[in-house]
C-alpha cells in the first residue's frame, strides 16, 4: 500500500502519516533524488561491494518518506546507511523503504531529534563518513541548524563530509522570486522557519570545526552545500 503527499520542492509532509508501514511518495523528493545522486557520486568514494561494520557510514538526519536512502543505496553498495526521524508517525514507511533495498545496506531507522546529542542515540564522536541533511533547516527553528552543525563537528571523522540539500540565502538576499514567496510562506507558518543564509551557516561551521568546501546549484532553485570535517581537531 502506498500514500502520495503533493508538497512543494522543501515543504513539510503535511498530516500523511505511515504507522502501519505503508509507503510514503513524496512528489518532491521523486523529483529530486537523481540530481542529488549524481552529485553524492562524486564525492562518495566506495569501491566494496558488500558491507562490513568497517564500511562508511552514511547517517542521514530528518529522512522524511525515506525515499532519498532507497534511491541512493543500491549506488553504494560497500555504504552503511542510517536513516532517522524525529516524526514518529514516518518511521513506518522508512522502515518500508529500507526492508525492500535490493542492496539490504539501510539500517532501520532511529527517532532522532537533531536538537539533542547524538551520544543520546549510541553514535560514537569521530565515527560518520557521510552526514546528509535535505529540506530541514528552512522548516524548523534555528535551533535545529546548531544542533545538526554541533553534532557534525563532534560526531563527522576528520576529513569526512556534511552534506545539504535545499533552499538557501546568501548575503541577506533571496533569489529568485519563487524563493521570496516561499520564505514569506514559511514564515507564515512559524516565524521561526525560513530560508537561512549561507553566511551564517559558514560562520557556525567555522565554530564547530567545518569547512564548506562546494556549493553546487541544483534544479528548482536549490544547491547543495559541502561541508568538510576540519583536519587534526
Ligand atoms: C520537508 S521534510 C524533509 C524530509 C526529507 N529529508 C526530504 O527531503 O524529503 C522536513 C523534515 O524535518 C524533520 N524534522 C523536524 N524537526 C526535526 C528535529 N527536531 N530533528 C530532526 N528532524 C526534524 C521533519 O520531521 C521532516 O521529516
Amino acid at each position: 500500500m502506498s500514500k502520495t503527499q503533493d508538497f512543494t520542492d522543501g515543504f513539510t509532509h503535511n498530516g500523511t502519516e505511515s504507522i502501519n508501514g505503508e509507503k510514503l511518495i513524496y512528489p518532491a523528493a521523486t523529483r529530486n533524488q537523481e540530481p542529488i545522486l549524481q552529485v553524492l557520486k562524486r564525492f562518495i568514494i566506495c569501491d566494496e561491494e558488500n558491507i562490513s561494520d568497517e564500511s562508511p557510514l552514511f547517517l542521514e538526519v530528518s529522512s522524511g518518506s525515506g525515499q532519498h536512502l532507497y534511491h541512493f543505496a543500491p549506488h553504494f553498495p560497500g555504504v552503511r546507511f542510517q536513516p532517522t526521524e524525529y516524526d514518529k508517525s514516518l518511521l513506518g514507511s522508512i522502515t518500508y523503504y529500507s526492508q525492500a533495498c535490493p542492496t539490504k545496506n539501510i539500517y532501520a531507522p532511529i527517532q532522532l531529534d537533531i536538537c539533542n546529542d547524538f551520544k543520546d542515540y549510541g553514535l560514537q564522536e569521530n565515527s560518520i563518513d557521510y552526514l546528509y541533511n535535505a529540506n530541514m533547516i528552512h522548516i524548523t527553528p534555528y535551533q535545529c541548524t546548531l544542533g545538526l552543525f554541533k553534532n557534525a563537528g563532534c560526531y563527522l571523522k576528520p576529513d569526512a563530509l556534511m552534506i545539504m540539500y535545499g533552499p538557501y540565502c546568501k548575503d541577506g538576499i533571496i533569489s529568485p522570486q519563487s524563493n521570496i514567496d516561499f520564505d514569506a510562506f514559511l514564515k507564515s507558518r512559524d516565524p521561526s522557519w525560513g530560508l537561512r543564509d549561507i553566511n551564517d551557516l559558514i560562520k557556525l561551521a567555522e565554530e564547530n570545526d567545518l569547512s564548506l568546501i562546494d556549493t553546487i546549484e541544483m534544479p528548482a532553485n536549490n544547491k547543495i552545500l559541502i561541508w568538510k570535517k576540519n583536519l587534526n581537531t
